[in-house]
C-alpha cells in the first residue's frame, strides 16, 4: 500500500475585492460588526469567471510548481457546490481547458467539507496503487448564489480556488497518514439552496422568492460546527497519539473565526499554530483548507516535516478531519 503525498499546491483568488466598507455603504451593518463577529475584512469576487476558471487557475498553478504537464495527471476531483453548470462537470471544463488529455474525473458535492471529502476520495486511488497523480481542486463562486440585500449571508462569503496534487510519497510517515469524515443530513433545514435542482426546478415563482440564493439559519450552524469540527479534530490528534505540541499547524475550514478559535482550544493549541486567511478571503467554501497551505507553503511558515491536522465543518451536514505530515 503507497502512502498518499501531497507534492504541490496552488491558490488562485480574483481580482475584485469587497471590503467591508463596501457592504457599510448600502446595509445596516458595520466593519466592527464583521470583523468580531466572523474575522472577515475583506472577500474577492469574480467579474465574468465561473467554478472552472477559478480551478484551471489554481490547477495550473500546482501543477508548474511541480513542474509536470497536464499530460501526466490520471484523475482530477473538483469539490465545489457551485459548479459552472449541472452538467458536463466542472472536472470535465478543468480536464479540457488544462490539457489533461489522458485524465478521468468528477465533481464532488461536500460543501464546506468538500476538499476533505475529495482528498479522502482521491488518497483511495494512490493507496490502491491505480494512479500515481491525482489532482484535488477545491474551487467555489459562492457570490453567484449569495443574495447581496441578505446582511446575515453576504457578509460571510467569497469566490476562490485552490488544487493539490497528490503522489505516492516516498518517505515511510510522511504524507496523508489519517482521516476521518462525516455526515449528518438533518442539517438539510438550516443550511441549504432550495431551488434548481429536481425538488424544486427553477421557475419564476422560485426567483421571486429567493430560493436560488444560500440560505442559512447562521446561529443554528454555528452552535453545531463548534462541536463537530472540534470533536473530529480532536479525534484525529487521539487516534495518531499526537499532543499538541505535536501539532504544528492546525489548518480550520475558514467560517468565522470563532469557530476556528473554539476548536483551537478544544486541541490545547493557541492561535498561533492555526493557519489563517479568512480576513482576505471570507469563506470560499471547498477551497479554503487547500489556500491556506498554499499561502502557508509559499511565504515558508508551513514546512517539510511538519504534523498538520485539518478540519471542516459545513451544509449537510457534513464534517471531518485528517492528519498530514507534511512532505515538501
Ligand atoms: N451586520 C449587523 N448586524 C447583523 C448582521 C450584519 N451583517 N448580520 C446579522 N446581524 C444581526 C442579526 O440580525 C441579529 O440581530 P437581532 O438580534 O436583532 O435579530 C444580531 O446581529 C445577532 O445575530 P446572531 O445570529 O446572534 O449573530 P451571531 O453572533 O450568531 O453571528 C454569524 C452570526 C452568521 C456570523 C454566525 O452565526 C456564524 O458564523 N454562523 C455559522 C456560519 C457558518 O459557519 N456557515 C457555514 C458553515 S461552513
Amino acid at each position: 500500500m503507497k502512502t498518499p503525498a501531497i507534492t504541490a499546491v496552488g491558490h488562485y483568488a480574483p481580482d475584485k475585492i469587497l471590503t467591508n466598507a463596501y457592504f457599510e455603504s448600502y446595509l445596516d451593518t458595520s466593519d466592527e460588526w464583521i470583523v468580531t463577529r466572523t474575522g472577515i475584512r475583506e472577500r474577492h469576487v469574480v467579474e465574468n469567471q465561473a467554478t472552472s476558471d477559478l480551478a484551471v487557475e489554481a490547477a495550473r498553478r500546482t501543477l508548474a510548481m511541480r513542474g509536470i504537464g497536464a499530460d501526466q495527471v490520471d484523475l482530477i476531483i473538483v469539490a465545489t457546490v457551485t459548479p459552472d453548470m449541472f452538467f458536463p462537470s466542472t472536472a470535465a471544463l478543468v480536464q479540457n481547458r488544462i490539457g489533461a488529455s489522458r485524465a478521468w474525473g468528477f465533481d464532488l458535492s461536500g460543501a464546506c467539507s468538500g476538499f476533505l471529502y475529495a482528498l479522502a476520495t482521491g488518497a483511495q486511488f494512490i493507496i490502491a496503487g491505480t494512479y500515481s497523480k491525482v489532482l484535488v481542486i477545491g474551487a467555489d463562486t459562492m457570490s453567484s448564489i449569495t443574495d447581496y440585500r441578505d446582511r446575515n449571508n453576504c457578509i460571510l462569503f467569497g469566490d476562490g480556488g485552490a488544487a493539490v496534487l497528490l503522489e505516492p510519497g516516498d518517505e515511510p510517515g510522511y504524507g496523508y497518514l489519517d482521516w476521518v469524515n462525516y455526515m449528518d443530513g438533518c442539517g438539510e433545514e438550516t443550511l441549504h439552496m432550495k431551488a434548481g435542482g429536481s425538488r424544486h426546478p427553477a421557475t419564476h415563482e422560485t426567483v421571486d422568492k429567493g430560493w436560488h440564493y444560500i440560505y442559512q439559519d447562521g446561529k443554528s450552524v454555528f452552535k453545531v460546527a463548534v462541536i463537530g469540527m472540534a470533536e473530529a479534530a480532536v479525534e484525529i490528534m487521539r487516534r495518531n497519539n499526537l499532543s499538541s505540541d505535536d501539532v504544528a499547524w492546525l489548518v480550520p475550514h475558514q467560517a468565522n473565526l470563532r469557530i476556528i478559535q473554539a476548536t483551537a482550544d478544544r486541541m490545547g493549541i493557541g492561535m498561533d499554530k492555526v493557519m489563517i486567511n479568512i480576513d482576505r478571503y471570507g469563506n470560499t467554501t471547498a477551497a479554503t483548507i487547500p489556500s491556506c497551505l498554499a499561502e502557508y507553503y509559499a511565504d515558508g511558515r508551513l514546512k517539510r516535516g511538519d504534523n498538520i491536522v485539518l478540519a471542516a465543518f459545513g451544509a449537510g451536514y457534513t464534517w471531518g478531519a485528517a492528519y498530514v505530515r507534511w512532505s515538501i
